[in-house]
């Protein structure tokens, strides 16, 4: 169980440099579901979604902190108990805090795409941290995925399509319930193309979410050390 210190309000986590796992079920009890947002931003579909399902638990990464306060206050002034918000980088929060398997989906809506090569260690669809996001999630479940930097879906899709651990499907019109995020909203009036993919999880063993390029990219690591 996370120390009642970190916990800013019932709806909202900042970890601590000594982060342990949390224990999601500690925090919002029950047996419903999980889904998870990344970089949600000024919230609006972390918050419409939560209302909406007031029978699935939700939790939020972001790293923004105007944006995470922004909205655990939303979160408060509206009464939703089912949403809980953690502040941080999404790479160390998903390896360090989130446990394996959780989550029934994963959504990351307009990611940065970090396009210079030296902040490429920040993506967080790259071959040797792609399973981090995968693990979160449980068999069958699915990862939402939009962009539209054109590139870097195309390099994501070039990635997701060489896993064996997972089945993608390319959307090629948008999700039935409409634009989701602000970011999405915005471009689908300016008419910009959007990439949208839906990826599930096929895998059963963590090992298998490994992506076989990021698998030789650790052990050639590993060699060179040696
Ligand atoms: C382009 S905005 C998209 C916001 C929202 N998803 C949308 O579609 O309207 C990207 C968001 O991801 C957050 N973000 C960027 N890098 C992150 C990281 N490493 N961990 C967590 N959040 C991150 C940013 O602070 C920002 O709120």
């Amino acid at each position: 169980m996370v120390s009642p210190s970190v916990i800013v309000a019932t709806s909202s986590i900042e970890p601590t440099p000594m982060a342990r796992a949390v224990d999601l079920d500690d925090l919002i009890p029950g047996a419903t579901p999980w889904e998870l947002e990344i970089g949600f931003g000024k919230g609006r579909y972390l918050l419409e979604r939560a209302a909406s399902r007031p029978q699935t638990r939700f939790a939020g990464i972001e790293v923004a902190s105007k944006y995470f306060r922004l909205v655990a206050k939303r979160i408060r002034r509206r009464r939703l108990s089912n949403v809980i918000v953690l502040r941080g980088e999404a790479l160390y929060l998903l390896s360090a805090m989130l446990p394996a398997g959780f989550a029934r989906a994963v959504h990351v809506y307009f990611p940065d795409p970090w396009p210079k090569s030296r902040h490429q260690k920040r993506r967080l669809f790259e071959a040797d941290t792609l399973d981090l996001l995968l693990r979160t999630l449980e068999v069958g479940g699915k990862l939402f995925f939009a962009t539209d930097h054109l590139e870097y879906g195309d390099t994501v899709r070039t990635l997701l399509e060489s896993h064996p651990g997972i089945r993608l499907r390319v959307r090629e019109r948008g999700w039935e319930d409409g634009p989701r995020t602000n970011y999405e909203a915005k471009y689908v009036r300016e008419g910009r193309p959007i990439c949208r993919f839906e990826i599930e999880r096929s895998a059963t063993s963590l090992a298998e979410l490994l992506h076989p390029e990021g698998a030789a990219k650790i052990l050639s690591a590993a060699a060179s050390r040696e």
